[in-house]
């Protein structure tokens, strides 16, 4: 797939890490939709940035817990671009609407973790799909430690849907494979200027000082521009024979084993 002239819709675009990825496929002369559920201030700052980077695109809302939303997301994707080369499902949720461990974790706090991951890449893949031709790529952004650990324990709505949405990029890259479409996982370690910067203070310097101090054998955390490279990267026509894959972005965080402290491990 060229890049240059290709158009992405990306959801949530408007803030975090799906920001960092709009703007490095804009950097990419790559047009894009910037969506956003509430804020739609936010969205608007990010598509200014993606003209600055002389690209084009707009912005569009919706609930991506509501199918029918999705669905008219994509109408208004399909009437303004015409077709679409890259899809990135990103959106999630504010932490209070599913962070709850599993004794005590409400239907509602589930459903609006599986509504927002599982249920909305299967919407939104569906209404991509049919607007991609060959070379079309598709991205779904989870958390891997969470779908494949059990110990942050109100994370169990949210770890169990990234596992659904990974399991349905394995079965959708089979699916659209014939089609040269291919469908990823990008996994991210802990980044800033992300849903990191909305917690405690002390949980935030507790995040930080752990990964710097070795956690992340690069000593850092990530950042939204870090998770766009990746995208951009998987979006080249060379990384067409990579599919159904969970790739971590993370520093090397997902390499470290938890039984020995790292200092040991770092040597
Ligand atoms: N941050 C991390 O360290 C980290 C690590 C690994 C994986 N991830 C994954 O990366 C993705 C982005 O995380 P982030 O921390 O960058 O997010 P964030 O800064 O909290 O931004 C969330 C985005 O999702 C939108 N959104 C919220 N509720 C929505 C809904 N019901 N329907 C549609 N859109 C909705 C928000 O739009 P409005 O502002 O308009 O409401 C916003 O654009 C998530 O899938 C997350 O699991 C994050």
């Amino acid at each position: 797939m060229s890049l240059q002239g290709a158009h992405a819709l990306i959801t949530g675009g408007s803030r975090g890490i799906g920001r960092g990825i709009a703007l490095k496929l804009a950097e990419a002369g790559i047009k894009v939709a910037v969506h956003y559920y509430q804020n739609e201030a936010a969205a608007k700052d990010t598509l200014a940035e993606v003209r600055r980077r002389g690209s084009e695109g707009l912005t569009v809302q919706a609930d991506v817990r509501q199918p029918e939303q999705i669905a008219q997301m994509f109408r208004k994707v399909r009437a303004d671009f015409g077709k679409l080369d890259v899809f990135v499902s990103n959106a999630r949720p504010e932490v209070p609407l599913f962070f709850q461990p599993p004794m005590d974790i409400t239907l509602e706090q589930w459903d609006n973790a599986f509504d927002s991951q599982a249920k909305a890449f299967l919407v939104g893949v569906r209404e991509a799909a049919p607007l991609m031709g060959r070379g079309g790529r598709i991205f779904a952004i989870t958390y891997a430690e969470g779908s494949r650990t059990g110990s942050l324990q109100p994370w169990v709505g949210m770890g169990s849907a990234k596992a659904a949405l990974e399991s349905l990029v394995r079965y959708f890259a089979v699916s659209l494979a014939r089609r040269g479409i291919t469908v990823n996982a990008i996994s991210p370690g802990w980044t800033e200027d992300s849903v990191l910067n909305t917690l405690p203070p002390q949980a935030q310097d507790l995040i930080r000082n752990w990964h710097t101090r070795g956690w992340t054998p690069m000593a850092r955390l990530g950042t939204p521009a870090d998770i766009g490279n990746v995208v951009r990267l998987f979006c080249s026509e060379e990384a067409g024979w990579v599919t159904g894959q969970v790739i971590y972005a993370d520093g090397g965080a997902s390499l470290m084993n938890p039984e020995v402290p790292p200092e040991i491990q770092l040597g």
